[in-house]
Parts: structure tokens; sequence; C-alpha cells
């Protein structure tokens, strides 16, 4: 069944209070519910509730205390006729945690018992009204076995505990924030805790405690900071204090996604939450750091404003992926943190938005909510509010949340109270820039200057292509910031801010005596794809020159990607290579020079545009081609550049570890290095890889080492790799780490060392981190997966049909990688749809596979 936003009803029951009580055991939990439900004044009349389950059976259903038999089951939904307005509901309800590998609800992850309950796992548990606007104060009481479950944590605070019967112990819990069930969180298990402490700034003083698995907690520490951090932060620049006295966090290795934020109590994926310079690299750590504020940040963009259904699932994940990112960049390099986040927009939501899965930051309709946790909810979510910051700036922007804030705590609202409140609160009419909400893909603006006497005009034109249900668009609103540069004096005439609203627009500049140099759409102020008439010798000189330290890495990307265009559909002669070739040459040379760039900084100068990105500016395109152009252009620069790049080795090589931005610079720079030199002398790239492997102080150098060596066919490569897997066996992310080097390889042999890894004795389906280690790896490894013959497309419709009964959420997420059909070769893309067509021909399929596979085959 197809959900539309359009259908939204307001509950017809409130649920003011409820109370649980869980017997624990790994694969019998009872699970007694108390509700007391009151007819909502807003609510259609009607004489039933109706209470949603999963995989659940009822029993001993009570009203007011007495047995009742009023009731049905309607699918899975469990229906009670009620004669009056306001009830005590009782409902109880047995559950195996072990037998759930959806990891969805109440689950077991090593003998630990936990919860996972966005977006509609708390059915799993119990029968209630699962959706975001019922809110409820929760009170939770627990008991277990003493030895398997030490540790007994909901949310909020801990209210009494104690001994029972038979080694038994139990605990009780009360949140006083009334909360939608989503946000409800249960842990029981052995583990230890990280504690420490942070006093608010009307000095609440809160206990704060990361808790793991016995031997991981010395790897806590970063996390711990970056918690402390985020509290911080948040006080200081959005104004939002923390609102209980204690915050937990969970670290489980079994999770379908990375965190999750349930009220004062966290639960997060391993992954983002241990770190130590040995195991994690210097991307783990900024990782980690994101995520614990990501989570942290909910409890106000999230949790006391809430949403009040799932297609303002954007209301809370865009903007809390902007704080976030502010968060990350105020702690960092900003410059450096915008290109990431560029670049992983560019990656996974530019592709999104042109596929067959496109849809608007607010989608209009679902059918597996799961398959809405997307880069465009997410990242588009955070550049469109971004975009507010742009026109109205930091301080009018913060008067407007503030007053969102105010306005919604304790509301479960809408995307539209968001953009409201900012029009209100920050004094600027947004009516048109809603758009961003309603209209799925990327517009283009096309950019014509001309120059006459000493104006300059610019005539701006934007269009975006239809997608999916929407043939018809109407104008953004694009704001960018734009500067026009002096060639001779190397300065620009001030930064300005145009604001595209229309089909077409003309802005004009006076006092240029000769044509100036467009640097435009810098720090990347809209979420959109240009094409300006900037030749490859302006791009040259905005790369060495522009200020806007995004702008340099702009023009940098810009020059490579025009090139590698070019040569990819073939219409390049071998002067235009070679021409083209010499230029890029030419602003690498210069950027490994240049002497005031900071080495993080000169790292990104030096990426060359991802293959996702480059297929994005093709209409249709031979995959190997994009890969074997961009491998060509790599080994040319490792080649022509090559003393540079062993210098660069060098000096990088000679700077000790730590964690500071000079260090890190030297880090990303070794692997920049290796990595060109690698297809330019292979035997040269080896030795270096195998002396900085077997040198490795870290997880960094150590990693990149591996992965240059994995990429050759060299005799270094087996043998490190072994000692990799025998150095960190048991440890479960750094041996995640080892099958996704060799899924993502550029090793031409990667498939069939993908095929024997998946018959390796520690890989397993059940941990959702494994199989993304090896498949999602696979499934992005270009060169792999687009192998001629189709092996690739079979291998993952294959991995989706295995999965899909253990994991549908995870099992779903794969889909996306072969509805891609419509961007390649006919002869792959057939190979594409045949695999896909054999999925849909599967006798049972989860709602979240059949969703993703029917909207790629329709395309
Ligand atoms: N709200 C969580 C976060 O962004 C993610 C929950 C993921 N849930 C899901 N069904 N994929 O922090
Ligand atoms: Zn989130």
């Amino acid at each position: 069944p197809v959900i539309h936003r359009a259908d939204y009803r307001p509950p017809e029951w409130l649920i003011p209070q409820i109370a649980l009580n869980f017997a624990l055991s790994l694969d019998a939990t009872k699970v007694q519910s108390t509700l007391k439900v009151r007819r909502n004044p807003a609510g259609d009349a009607t004489t039933q509730l109706r209470l949603n389950g999963d995989a659940l059976e009822a029993k001993a259903i009570t009203v007011d205390g007495h047995p009742h038999n009023d009731w049905h089951m309607d699918g899975s939904d469990l229906v009670i006729d009620l004669p009056g307005d306001a009830h005590d509901i009782g409902i109880e309800t047995l559950i195996d945690p072990t037998a759930n590998t959806q990891l969805s609800g109440l689950y077991a992850s090593n003998g630990l018992l936990c919860t996972q309950c966005e977006a509609e796992g708390f059915r799993r548990i119990t029968f209630f009204p699962d959706r975001p606007d019922v809110l409820s104060v929760y009170s939770v009481r627990m008991s277990g076995d003493k030895a398997a479950f030490p540790v007994l944590l909901s949310n909020g605070n801990p209210t009494d505990s104690g001994d029972g019967p038979d080694d038994t112990h139990w605990a009780e819990w009360h949140d006083p924030w009334p909360k939608p069930s989503y946000l409800f969180a249960l842990v029981a298990g052995d583990l230890v805790a990280n504690r420490d402490s942070f006093t608010t700034m009307n000095g609440r003083k809160v206990s704060l405690a990361i808790y793991v698995r016995a031997g991981d907690e010395e790897r806590t520490d970063h996390a711990m900071r970056s918690l402390i951090a985020s509290m911080k932060w948040d006080e200081d620049v959005y104004g939002r204090e923390y609102d209980l006295d204690i915050f937990n966090i969970v670290a489980v290795s079994d999770f379908n996604a990375g965190a999750m934020e349930n009220k004062g109590l966290n639960v997060f994926n391993t992954r983002y939450i241990l770190a130590d310079p040995e195991t994690a690299t210097d991307g783990d750590y900024d990782a980690v750091e994101g995520v614990v504020a990501h989570e942290y940040f909910h409890n106000w963009s999230g949790n006391r404003v809430t949403c009040r259904d799932w297609f303002q699932l954007s209301l809370k994940e865009g903007f809390t992926v902007l704080r976030d990112q502010q968060f990350s960049a105020d702690r960092g390099s900003p410059p450096v943190k915008r290109i990431e986040d560029v670049r992983v927009l560019r990656a996974a939501q530019f592709p999104e938005d042109s596929g067959p899965l496109a849809h608007p930051i607010r989608p209009d309709s679902y059918q597996e909510i799961s398959n809405f946790y997307t880069a465009t909810v997410y990242n588009k979510g955070a550049e469109v509010i971004r975009m507010m910051t742009v026109l109205t700036g930091m301080e009018r922007f913060l008067k407007g949340t503030s007053l969102y804030f105010d306005r919604h705590d304790g509301e479960a609202a809408t995307c539209e109270d968001f953009v409201k409140a900012i029009e209100d609160g920050a004094g600027i009419d947004l009516a048109q820039f809603r758009r961003w909400y309603e209209q799925a893909g990327t517009p283009k603006v096309t950019v014509e200057m001309a120059h006459t006497g000493s104006t300059v005009t610019l005539t701006l034109t934007q269009t975006m292509a239809p997608t999916p249900g929407q043939p018809v668009k109407q104008p953004m609103v694009i704001p960018l910031r734009t500067a026009l540069f002096d060639r001779a004096t190397g300065q620009h005439h001030g930064e300005e801010l145009l604001v595209l609203d229309q089909p077409s627009q003309t802005f004009t500049f006076e006092g240029f005596a000769d044509a100036p140099v467009l640097s435009i759409n810098r720090g990347f102020s809209a979420p959109v794809e240009i094409t300006a008439p900037i030749t490859a010798d302006d791009l040259v000189f905005l790369a060495a020159h522009d200020d806007d330290p995004f702008a340099r890495y702009e023009a940098m990307q810009q020059l490579i990607v025009r090139h590698l265009v070019a040569a990819i559909s073939g219409t390049m002669s071998d002067a235009e290579r070679a021409a083209g070739r010499a230029a890029i040459g030419d602003a690498m040379g210069a950027i490994l020079d240049d002497t005031a760039l900071d080495d993080l900084m000169r790292g990104e100068l030096l990426i060359l545009p991802g293959e996702a990105y480059l297929a994005e500016q093709l209409t249709r395109a031979d995959p190997t081609r994009i890969f074997a152009e961009r491998e060509g252009l790599k080994r040319w620069l490792g080649e022509t550049l090559k003393d540079k790049w062993l210098a660069l080795h060098d000096r990088c090589s000679a700077v000790p570890y730590s964690l500071d931005a000079a260090a890190r610079g030297a880090r990303k720079l070794k692997t920049q290095a290796l990595v060109h030199l690698a297809p330019a002398d292979p035997a040269e790239a080896a030795a270096r890889a195998k002396a900085q492997y077997d040198s490795a102080t870290n997880m960094t150098d150590r990693q990149s080492a591996l992965m240059v060596l994995c990429s050759l066919s060299v005799a270094e490569r087996e043998a490190a790799l072994a000692d990799f897997h025998d150095r960190f066996a048991g440890n479960m992310l750094v041996i995640d780490k080892w099958f996704s080097l060799q899924a993502g390889s550029l090793n031409p042999n990667a498939t069939e060392h993908v095929k024997a890894l998946a018959q390796h004795p520690d890989f397993t389906m059940a941990n959702p981190n494994r199989v993304r280690a090896l498949w999602m790896a696979y499934a992005v490894n270009a060169q792999a997966f687009h192998r001629e013959g189709g092996e690739g497309y079979r291998l993952i419709a294959d991995l989706i049909l295995r999965l899909d009964p253990i994991n549908a959420n995870v099992a779903a997420r794969f889909v996306s990688s072969l509805g891609r059909w419509k961007k390649v070769d006919e002869t792959r893309a057939a190979l594409m749809r045949a695999e896909l067509e054999r999925i849909a021909a599967a006798p049972t399929l989860s709602r979240d596979v059949r969703e993703q596979v029917t909207k790629s085959l329709e395309g």
C-alpha cells in the first residue's frame, strides 16, 4: 500500500502515559504494557482503538483492569472496541529477541539486549499507535538474570532498582519528557562504562556514560570528548541546553544504521564510538565526532521538537545534519569540512536525484519509510537549510531557529512549521523557496557572460530535468555567491550574492576594463550544477588564486572533470588530450609546490573527481571507460610529477603521529602520493607502501599502505593482507576494513577476491557492518561491479535475495546500485534490468526491497 502525505489525519486517540514491564530473556521476553488512552478532541470520532503491531501476537487484553474480548486483528494491527473517552488498556506480548534478525524492535546482539525503534520498530515490541505524533510519558520496569544482564538501561532517569528472586534483579526508569514511540530504548547486558560529567549553562550537572563491552572502554575517550564538546557547542551557538540529569550512550556491534538518538539513551553502531590511533583512521575519528554530535543535537532537533509524520523526516534529519556539519567545521578546518560534505553530496545524492528513486527532501508518498533514510532527506535536506543561512546570514537564521524551538517545544511539527519560523524569526519571505521541499532533482544553472565597455553582464538560466511523478518543474530560488576577478591584479571586486529565482535573469557589474574571471557558487552556496564560460586557463587561475578555498577546489575539480568527460565521450584528439593533461599537471604541480597551503587543504586539491560524480556529467556512459580514463590520468600525473610525489611522500613520512591538523594533513598527502605513484611505478609504490605498512604506528598509515598494496598484483599484497588479518583478529571493526579494502580494490581480480571472501569464516550475513564491508564496497567499485558479462550484477542480486529474509532494511539499500541502468551503455543496462526482474519475480519479497525494485524498473 502507498501512503500519501496528503492523507494525514490527526490521531484519534492520545496516549499521555505508558508503563512497560519487561521480563527479560534472550529468547522469550515478556512485555506487559499499560496505556492510558484518551480520545483526541482533534481526531475523527470512532469507537475503535487501532494499535499497530508487527509480527506480534496479542494475549491477555484488559480494559480498565477487566479482561476484554471486544477486539480483533486487522492484518497485523490490533483493533479494540472501546465504549468511552478514557480508558486504561493492558496488553501482554511475548517476543524472541534472538530470532529478530531484522534488528528492528528488541533484539539480541552478542548476549546483549537492545532496541532500535525508528521508524517503526516499537510495534515489534508491543501494540501501540506507532506514529511520531503520539507523545507519551514512559515509565519502564525491567527484570532479568543478574549475571546475564548486570546493566539495565532505559530512557530518562533511573528511579529505583533492587534484587528479585532466583538471581534476578530489576530496575525502573522514568522519562519525564513526553516522546513518540520511535525514541523509546532499552538496553540490558554485560557492559562497562566510561564516565564523565558536564555542567550545563544553567548549572545542571549531567552524568555522562558511554557503555561498551569490557575491553573496549579504552577506545571511548574520543567519543566522550566529542560528546562534551557537542553539549557546549549547542549551548554556545544554538542556545540549547541539555534537559536530564543523565545522558547515556551504548555501543553495539549489530546495528542497521549509524546511531539512534533515543531520549537520554543514544544507541550507536560501535564504528561511530570506538577509536584509538592503532585501529581508527583519521576519517574514523572525524566520523565518530560527527555522529556523536549528530545524535546529541537531535535532543532538540528531533526530540524536544519531533516530526508530525514520517514525510517530515528531513525536519529533524536535514536540520541535524546541518548542525553537525557546522559543529565539525568549527572543530577543525571549515573549508576542508565544506569540501568533504560537498563530495559526499555529489557522490551519493546527485545520483539519487537523477535516478529512478529521486524524491523531494519532503516526499509525497512512500511504501516503506525505511527506504527514505536517504542522502536526499539527510544531506540535501541540510543543504536546503544551509541556503537559508546564506540568504539571511547566520545571526538572523539563529533568531529563526530560536523561534522554532520556542514555538514548537513539546510538539510534533512539520517542515512547513520550520520554514514559517525562519520566515518570522529571520524576517525573510521564503514563499518560492519552499519549492526546495516540493521538487526533486538537481537544478542546472547555465551562465553566459558578456563584456562591453566597462560593463559585465551575466545571464543565468535555470532548468531541472523531470523526475518520476514530476514531469514539469517550477523555477527555484538559487543563491549564488559570486565574485569577478581582475586578471591583471588577481583580485576580485567584492563578493556578491546573486539570487536566481526566475527561469532566466540578468545581472550587471560596472568597472571592468577587461573581461573578468568568473568565480560562482562559491562555498557551494547552492546544491546545483553550474555550466559557465570559464576557460581552462581561467580554471587554472582560480585554482591558484581564488581567495575562497572551496572555489579553488572547485576550479581544480572542473578542470579535471571537463577533461575526463571529453576523454570518456571520445570527442578528444590526441593533441587535445596532451594539452588537457598538461594544464592539469601544471595546476597540480603548482599545488604541490605552494608553500602557503596547509596540507589538509592541499590534499583536497589533489583528489581526482570520483567516478560517480563523473558518471553524473554524462548522459549515458560505459563505466569501464570512466574508470580507464580516470586511471589513465592518474598514471600520467604519477609519471609526470613523479619527483614531486616522491619528495612529498618523504617529507610527510617524517612527520610524527598526532591528531593535530598538520600531522593529519601529512598522512592524507602520503596516501595521495602513493595512490598516484601506484599506476605509474608499481614497484616503487609497492616498496614504499610495504615500508609504510611495516613501520606504521597508526591505522591511517597502515590502511592506506594496505589499500595501495591491495590494488597491485604484487607479492607483498598477500603477505600484508595476511599480517593485517592476524594482527587484528577478533577486532570486528578492523576486520571490516580488511573486507572492504579487498572488495573496493582497483585490483583487476577484485570480483574473484570478493567471491572467495563471501565464503571466508569471518563473513556473516547476520552483521550489517560485515555485509556492508564486503558487499557495499563491491557495489560501488565500478570497474568490478560493472565488469563485462554482468557477473557483478548477478552477485549483488543474489545478495539481495539472500539477505532480504534476514534483514530487509539492509537488503533494500543494495537495490539502487542496480537501479542506475539508464546511466550505462545498453548492453549493461539490459543485464542490470534482468537482475532487477529476477528479484521482482521472487515468490516472497519484503516491502522494503519490493518498493525499491519496482521503482527501479519503472525508471
Ligand atoms: N535517526 C537516526 C539518525 O539519523 C537514524 C535512524 C535510522 N533508521 C532507519 N530506519 N534507517 O541519527
Ligand atoms: Zn539523525
